[in-house]
């Protein structure tokens, strides 16, 4: 899960990937970075942590980290929040096997609409739409990577 600075969007998404992926009985590891640096090591925006409450959901154990290169090889898939993360992200792939990892979340649940999940960051009132956004993509990359 990509943004930018890992502490808004990216968090959100792993938090909610997590126990999606626990409540669904499965394996698979779940992460989160930021393309940018300059919040690595800080915990989510508080503002995150907040709309994750309300829904039960604790992300204070994430710590940001900046998105490297090998993780195009780490992961299985890479999903960015925006078209400006999906550009960053792939601006670091050398092959065509990694940029084919990488999708924008929302082209999961909404197939071709290249929908971003809108950066909250300068604004007190996107939070919730974020997670609203989040939960519904969430949902759809569980329902298209589990199926056998
Ligand atoms: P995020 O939000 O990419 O969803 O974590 C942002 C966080 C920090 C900044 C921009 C967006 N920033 O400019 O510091």
């Amino acid at each position: 899960m990509v943004c930018l600075g890992n502490i808004c969007r990216s968090p959100l998404a792993e938090g909610i990937m997590k126990r999606k992926v626990s409540e669904n009985g499965l394996d698979w590891v779940v992460d989160s970075a930021g393309t940018g640096s300059w919040h690595v090591g800080k915990l989510p925006d508080s503002r995150s942590i907040a709309v994750a409450q309300t829904h039960d959901l604790d992300i204070t154990d994430q710590r940001a980290r900046q998105f490297q290169a090998s993780d195009l090889d780490t992961y299985d898939a890479i999903f960015a929040m925006d078209a400006s993360n999906y550009r960053d992200i792939i601006s670091l792939a050398n092959h065509a096997s990694q940029k084919d990892k990488v999708e924008m979340i929302m082209n999961i649940p909404r197939p071709g609409m290249n929908t971003g999940v809108p950066d909250p960051y300068w604004g007190d009132d996107g939070f919730e739409n974020v997670y609203q956004m989040l939960d519904e993509a969430c949902e759809a990359v569980i329902k298209k990577f589990s199926t056998p």
